[in-house]
């Protein structure tokens, strides 16, 4: 997509100045993350974590036990949408994005957009670089907005993750997660005018 968000002088991993390749701001683990579309061949490692993810029953109401034709039928995003990876230099996937219209037809000059780190690479800029890829990505492609539908408002590092690329709760659904920890929690609405 041609998204080059930053550069780095002493980053070594080769990575710095690709398409795509983005510096996190925790600089300490990750020099740099690179973001590419997915394929079917990232599937065996997006769907462990997707399962994870979900079993912790804190951020996202997608059925549990999926088996890896469902993770993809429900993370796998057909055109105008689009799914990513981050991969660190060595191919490792880190974590996965995916976005596109938030509605068909009348509504789809507004995106939307889901993302998943996974567990052990958390903390270390990985959501952020996907965040700000993402944000580049709807402004490029000419959307008007980006709306989250479904923040659950206990998930903290999501909230402020968003809050902190300029989202606004716009609403909040109260009750409509059933969260493991917290019983049922609301859902916010979070929006990013992007004109
Ligand atoms: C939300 C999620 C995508 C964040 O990804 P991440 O790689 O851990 O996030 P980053 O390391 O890039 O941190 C980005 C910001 O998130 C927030 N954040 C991250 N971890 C946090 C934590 N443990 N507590 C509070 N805020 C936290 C901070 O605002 C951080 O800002 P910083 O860059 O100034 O430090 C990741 O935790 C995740 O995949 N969670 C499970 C699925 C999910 O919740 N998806 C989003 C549903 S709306």
């Amino acid at each position: 997509m041609g998204l080059v968000a930053a550069s780095g002088a002493s980053c070594p991993n080769g990575l710095v100045g690709q398409s795509g390749c983005y510096v996190p701001r925790v600089k300490s683990y990750r020099c740099a993350v690179l973001i590419r579309e997915a394929t079917d061949a990232d599937l065996p490692v997006i769907a462990p974590f997707f399962r994870e993810i979900v079993a912790e029953g804190e951020t996202y109401a997608f059925p549990e036990d999926l088996d890896d034709d469902g993770v993809r039928a429900w993370w796998f995003e057909d055109l105008p949408g689009r799914t990513v990876v981050a991969v660190d230099d060595d191919g490792t996937v880190l974590g996965t994005a995916k976005m596109g219209p938030n509605r068909p037809a009348r509504g789809s000059h507004i995106g939307t957009a889901s993302f998943m780190v996974s567990p052990g690479s958390r903390g270390q800029g990985v959501g952020r670089a996907l965040a700000e890829h993402v944000v580049d990505w709807h402004r490029e492609q000419g959307y008007d907005g980006i709306q989250f539908n479904a923040v659950v408002e206990t998930n903290t590092a999501a909230v402020a993750l968003w809050k902190s690329l300029g989202f606004e709760v716009l609403a909040t659904v109260p009750g409509a997660f059933e969260s493991r920890r917290h019983g049922k929690v609301g859902l916010h609405v979070m929006f990013l005018p992007l004109r």
